[in-house]
């Protein structure tokens, strides 16, 4: 693990860097995009298969001519060594990744992960990129010991170890990559970091996820309004723009072992709380219904950021009540209650609005 601390970073010059951005028409994907192009990055190239990113999340930087997109699937032979190509930076965000419902339902698929990070890495390794900045998971901390809702827990990064017990084939998968990378570091020198993401809110983001789910339920009028488990379970919801920010200063920073890092704001807030807040803001009010059957994750899961302060000289800045008004109004303003009522059911369990995962297609 990397010691030293990095409070006094230097201004770090992107502007001979050529930067590749998998999974880059992503929720967050498309926002690490946005800081590349405001922080003057020479090239920004996006790799992406489009299985639930969408163009729009970056069509004003192709439209520039600011951002060149490669669409295509990194299963693919051959395609992550034409992404690696000529980068210097990458960060790698594409997964095979949806909310809670498709992680417990769809194992087999995000153990593809395995196959894609796999590629990634031996590709960006020939290619000689300088750093390698990975987007892993809150879903490699053990299950086990996230489970009590009376404790005070906050994870940090030193809790992941044996006995290992990562959150479905999806956190296994970034628990590999995790140390494939630090592996790497240690036999080749190749360098990285791994910035461990917590339950990521903001605009863009889909339905998929707890917090978007609860505004479209509010969007569409659903009542009773459905909330799955009892509502007591705890998360730390961070805000998009801070999760871009941490990853941009992982990447400018000096660490360069693949140590894993955790990007997660401490606030703790209960399902139930965040649901009353959704209702009260949106003034809409409805029966709530609890659908205990359903997937919750683990209880209590809220990352301890101090690791992130000393090396990176990150906090988050947004508090969840400001983020999820400022997600609510973005929510409100650019969607359309028909259209979100012919999809919302399918994107709780699957992965986009109408498509199939990557390499799923049937055979007819
Ligand atoms: N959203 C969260 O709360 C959260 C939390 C922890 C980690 N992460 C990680 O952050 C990253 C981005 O997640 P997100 O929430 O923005 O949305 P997302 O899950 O839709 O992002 C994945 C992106 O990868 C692309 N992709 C998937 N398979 C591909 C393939 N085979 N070839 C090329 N592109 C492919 C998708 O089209 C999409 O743009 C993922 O790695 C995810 O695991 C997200």
């Amino acid at each position: 693990m990397t010691q030293n601390t990095n409070r006094h970073r230097h201004a770090f010059d992107w502007s001979g860097k050529t930067v590749l951005v998998t999974g880059g028409a992503s929720f967050i994907g498309s926002h690490i995009v946005d800081r590349l192009i405001e922080r003057g990055a020479r090239r920004v190239r996006v790799v992406d298969d489009l299985s639930s990113g969408t163009v729009a999340n970056i069509q004003g930087h192709l439209d520039s001519g600011a951002v060149e997109l490669l669409e295509a699937n990194l299963l693919e032979p051959g395609v992550t060594d034409d992404a690696c190509r000529g980068v210097d930076h990458v960060f790698h965000l594409a997964a095979i990744h949806g909310g809670r419902g498709y992680v417990e339902m769809h194992d087999a698929e995000c153990g593809r992960n395995l196959v894609i990070d796999g590629l990634m890495i031996k590709s960006a390794i020939d290619a000689g990129v300088e750093k390698f900045i990975f987007a892993s998971s809150g879903c490699v901390y053990p299950n086990y010991i996230q489970q009590d809702i009376s404790k005070e827990l906050y994870l940090t990064e030193d809790m992941v170890g044996p006995p290992y017990d990562s959150d479905h084939l999806y956190g296994w998968a970034k628990l590999m990559g995790e140390l494939s990378l630090q592996a790497f570091h240690r036999d080749r020198g190749f360098k990285s970091v791994s910035c461990r993401l917590f339950t990521v809110y903001g605009e863009r983001g889909v339905e998929n996820h707890a917090v978007i789910a609860m505004i479209a339920r509010a969007f569409i009028g659903q009542d009773p309004f459905e909330v799955w488990g009892d509502g007591t379970q705890i998360r730390n919801w961070t805000y998009v723009g801070d999760i871009a920010d941490g990853m941009l200063a992982a990447a400018e920073s000096d660490v360069v072992d693949g140590t894993p890092i955790n990007l997660g704001t401490m606030e703790r807030t209960r399902v139930i709380d965040a649901v009353h807040e959704v209702l009260r803001y949106t003034g809409k009010q409805a029966e709530i219904k609890f659908l205990r059957d359903m997937p919750t994750g683990p209880l209590n899961r809220v990352a301890g950021n101090k690791l992130a302060k000393d090396l990176l000289d990150w906090s988050p800045k947004m508090k969840f009540i400001d983020g999820l008004h400022r997600t609510i109004d973005w929510y409100f303003a650019t969607k359309d209650p028909d259209v979100v009522r012919g999809y919302f059911g399918r994107m709780l369990t699957e992965r986009g609005e109408t498509k199939e995962p990557a390499g799923t297609a049937k055979r007819s």
